[in-house]
């Protein structure tokens, strides 16, 4: 398989992973726990209430259908393993994420800037050189601030929405 990934299949292989972290918040703010309230070594929630089963279901379910779409487009096995790769590391991103806010004891939906915008992103970008795929580094860098940017909109629109209690 051809690790080396063109700058459009980089674009291509990241999508998912903003679908991925997006989707849950269509829920609502609904869901179990995935740490069922359980705590953490320092007596603060492990992961906290925004982190749900359901809400990681749809993110995996929504990311794997995009990794499926770009997959049709660039007909690549590495183009299908990014896109899965990416989906599965924004959601561990946004869990180590959340871990992170939990330990500085930032609560559940307390701002953690940065953080709040890009743990997904980077978590995603580490799969994928974690698996031994070659995303094209450029694409990487200047994806960043847009993604940071993207995800600072999304949200104020969510909140406005009414599926999200803070704007950010
Ligand atoms: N969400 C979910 N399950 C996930 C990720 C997100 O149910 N695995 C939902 C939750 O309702 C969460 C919302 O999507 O409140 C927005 O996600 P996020 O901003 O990551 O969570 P926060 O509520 O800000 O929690 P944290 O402080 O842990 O980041
Ligand atoms: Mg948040």
């Amino acid at each position: 398989m051809d690790k080396l990934l063109t700058p459009l299949e980089t674009v291509a292989v990241l999508l998912p992973a903003l679908v991925a972290n997006g989707a849950p918040v269509l829920l609502g703010g609904k869901g179990t726990p995935l740490d069922r309230g359980r705590r953490f070594l320092d007596g603060k929630p492990l992961l906290g209430q925004g982190k749900t089963i359901e809400g990681t279901a749809v993110a995996l379910l929504y990311g794997g259908v995009v990794a499926v779409f770009v997959y049709s487009i660039f007909c690549k096995g590495s183009v299908l393993l990014g896109g899965l790769l990416s989906t599965a590391g924004a959601v561990f991103g946004d869990f180590a994420g959340s871990f992170l806010k939990r330990r500085l004891g930032i609560p559940r939906g307390s701002q953690l800037p940065v953080v709040d915008q890009l743990d997904f992103y980077m978590g995603a970008v580490a799969l994928l050189y974690g698996a031994g795929l070659e995303p094209d580094p450029r694409i990487i860098l200047i994806m960043a601030p847009i993604v940071f940017s993207l995800h600072l909109a999304t949200n104020k629109l969510a909140y406005k929405a009414g599926l999200k209690s803070v704007p950010w």
